[in-house]
């Protein structure tokens, strides 16, 4: 087993290792503390599994594939680099957390006599007020992001190595120059520290501070908070990085001077399109702020706990669907004209892709009430993304997203969490790269995924590896960019939301047998759409009246797209007493009431034809098998493996934990119907094992506890309170 070895086991360091740690990242982590007693803490807190006092100490057990991350005061790194220098193998990764980079470069430089390959300089930008080792927080790093500052000779592998580590605590990794982010820090960090500083110091200093401070409000309260910040740990910070605050603060001067002129002038002009200019572009740092908070709400522990039975009943209305939320965006965005968006999902995934096309330039009002406006720019009125692109948990917006960026005249990074950072791309890569885009991406095809638009893409014929509606939605998003006819052919029918909606769109979209087609840069016009719920959602609550005796449930204004309906086809064959009702078309795509009622339910084998059409629901599915009468057998059903979690495996070990016999095999699994016990289920932070396994309980006999449940916001937001209403005996708690 490889080690990490942590120097200063305070906030910064203990919470890295105790992020890793809780994603079990597989090393022996050790903690270098001088002070006897903050080692022990340590250790005892499970932050480290050891600790040494120096590095002397632990540098001879060092080798390739261990790291040493050093994560102490800024001006005291310069040291520990000396040690590192003269004590740890040069292929051990070194690191740092330090606030300032030219200065730990220089000490770099100094230390080694040369910037070695192994050195990597990284900075997150988290932090709290709290130090030392009790305030270690695993969750410090989520959702923030992490700075990483490799040079020229920094060595690939110990790049990928280090990335990888920060990702894994889920922080976003940006890389910079070193120079570029001393100066970004000088000016988001550092100047305002020095302002607030300072302007505490000159009002104390004046004779009438007393009456400043009694008389003083909320704008002196936000303007200065930061001026209770440690003067040490500043006083550091402005001696490292001068140059860059001086610049920073030599703008900021000139800036003063100029409204100090329009002051004395009394040019109201001047001054108030200054701070027009400057309330607009604080709006929108508010929007990404506030869609930041909402993530780190999400990035919470919720845990739910369910009681055994309970009653499925009444009519409920599930959200939108999120399938058609995520394209209504995209292209909203890329018609011409205003788009109205009803019953849009106000979920984490569909918000994702909001913010990224709201980050490429797009004027979107909402989601209030799930109405979304969005003043489309057409196909080449995106703009260039300030930041990468964050798709969260979501797969389809990362892949659909791929195929637009494809056909702008820029490039974009997509980014996404610990779930989708170990998701598979190249699917969308290899065909995209056919079509002339340079893409990059991680290891294996992994995300982050780069691509480099060139303001056109080479339209081709596809034929589809895997059954998957979002490659092959992203070949077509990227064939409106071609000249030229661009096709795929679907090894079998995936859902055609993307075709249906561009033809809402008035874009012409053909489809012949497996073979869907278009010619390129045409128009999108916009349009309206009303959203229905989404089928996918609705399957959690038509297994759980299936397996209910005495249940009596309806599912309002469900979309029925045929390419979704396979788990009604699969309930009906297994017995499930269900009936579509109010049948209707709701802008180009069809609508119903679905009324469940319980009856006995017996295994079937699943046929093949629809794995595609039932693709999200067989995480409930495996739960109506383990309620039916003997086998249920599913094969051709490897794509679940790619999913949020391994849903195969993930499936067949909670069953497992409630005493049901699920036997794995590569392309699906084998489930013996019987009874369901209790017990603790691993979700893998994936929504839809979480809602699967509170289904479970309506038939099990004991307590079930379902931990890591905070993804339910990708997909269902409301799902607790609606299962409450129906009669399940559900909690929630958040940690
Ligand atoms: C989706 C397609 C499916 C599905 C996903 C949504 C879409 O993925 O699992 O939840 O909106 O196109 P694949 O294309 O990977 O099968």
């Amino acid at each position: 087993m490889n080690k990490l070895v942590i120097v200063g086991v305070g906030l910064i360091g203990g919470s890295f290792a105790a992020a890793l740690k809780r994603v079990k990242l597989p090393y022996e982590y050790i903690g270098v503390v001088r002070r006897e007693s903050a080692a022990k803490e340590a250790v005892e807190l499970g932050i480290v599994d050891r600790t040494v006092s120096s590095i002397a100490e632990v540098a001879p057990e060092l080798g390739e594939g261990d790291v040493v991350f050093i994560a102490t005061p800024t001006l005291t790194v310069a040291n520990i680099l000396q040690q590192c220098a003269e004590l740890v193998s040069p292929y051990v990764t070194v690191t740092d957390a330090a606030s300032v980079k030219g200065s730990v470069l220089e000490a770099v430089q100094d230390a080694y006599g040369c910037i070695p390959s192994q050195v990597v300089l990284g900075h997150p930008i988290a932090g709290s007020e709290q130090s030392g080792v009790a305030a270690a927080d695993p969750y410090l790093y989520r959702t923030h992001k992490v700075i990483v500052t490799p040079t020229e000779s920094t060595g690939e592998d110990h790049l990928r190595r280090v990335r990888h580590l920060w990702r894994m605590t889920g922080a976003e990794v940006v890389d910079m120059s070193v120079q570029e982010h001393d100066q970004v820090l000088a000016s988001t960090s550092h100047l305002p520290h020095l302002l607030a500083y300072a302007l505490v110091d000159s009002l104390a200093r004046d004779e009438e501070h007393d009456n400043i401070f009694k008389y003083a409000a909320g704008g002196f309260r936000d303007f200065t908070r930061i001026a209770a910040s440690d003067p040490t740990m500043w006083h550091d910070i402005m001696c490292a990085n001068g140059d860059a605050i001086v610049r920073s603060l030599d703008l900021l001067t000139d800036n003063i001077a100029q409204l100090r002129t329009a002051i004395i002038a009394r040019d109201g002009q001047a001054i108030k399109e200054l701070f027009t200019r400057a309330k607009s572009s604080r709006d929108y740092f508010s929007r990404m702020i506030s869609h930041r908070t909402r993530e780190a709400k999400m990035q919470k522990v919720i845990n739910y706990r369910l009681q055994p039975g309970g009653e499925v009943k009444g009519t409920i209305r599930v959200p939108g669907d999120k399938s058609m939320s995520h394209r209504s965006i995209m292209l909203g965005s890329l018609a011409v004209g205003t788009t109205e968006v009803t019953g849009f999902l106000e979920g984490a995934d569909a918000l994702a892709t909001l913010s990224a096309f709201r980050n490429m330039g797009v004027d979107i009002k909402g989601p209030v009430d799930g109405k979304v406006t969005i003043q489309g720019v057409g196909l080449f009125g995106l703009k260039p993304p300030t930041e990468p692109l964050n798709m969260g948990n979501s797969g389809t917006s990362m892949r659909l997203l791929a195929g637009i960026v494809a056909g702008q005249t820029f490039s974009a990074t997509l980014t996404g969490d610990e779930s989708l950072s170990k998701r598979p791309m190249k699917r969308v890569a290899d065909p995209l790269r056919a079509m002339g885009v340079k893409v990059d991406t991680e290891e294996g095809g992994r995300p982050p995924i780069t691509i480099h638009g060139a303001g056109h893409t080479t339209a081709m014929h596809y034929d589809l590896p895997m059954a998957s509606a979002q490659v092959k939605s992203c070949v077509l998003l990227a064939g409106l960019y071609a000249q030229g006819e661009t096709s795929v052919v679907e090894p079998a029918p995936t859902r055609d939301h993307t075709e249906r909606m561009l033809r809402g769109f008035g874009y012409e979209v053909k489809t012949e047998d497996a073979k869907v087609s278009l010619k390129g840069r045409g128009t999108l016009t916009a349009t309206q759409i009303d959203v229905p719920s989404d089928i996918s959602s609705a399957a959690f609550f038509m297994v759980a009246a299936a397996i209910t005796p005495g249940s009596d449930l309806t599912l309002e204004h469900v979309g029925i797209n045929p390419t979704r309906i396979g788990v009604v086809n699969i309930l009906r064959a297994m017995g499930a007493n269900l009936t579509l009702s109010n049948e209707r078309e709701v802008g180009g795509e069809p609508v119903a009431d679905i009324t469940v009622k319980y009856s006995p339910l017996k295994g079937i084998s699943i046929p093949e034809d629809q794995v595609p059409l039932a693709i999200d629901e067989f995480p409930v599915l495996f739960v109506a098998a383990a309620c039916a009468e003997g086998t249920t057998v599913l094969t051709g059903a490897e794509e679940l493996r790619v999913k949020e979690s391994d849903r195969i495996q993930a499936m067949a070990d909670g069953l497992t934990t409630l005493g049901v016999k699920a036997t794995v095999t590569s392309d699906g699994m084998i489930i013996e119907g019987g009874a369901m016990g209790g017990g603790d289920i691993v979700t893998h932070h994936d929504h839809r094992i979480a809602m699967a396994f509170a289904v479970a309980s309506l038939a099990a006999s004991e307590e079930i506890r379902i931990h890591d449940c905070a993804n339910v916001a990708t997909s269902f937001p409301g799902f607790v309170s609606l299962a409450q209403q129906v009669g399940m005996q559900i909690e929630e708690q958040t940690l």
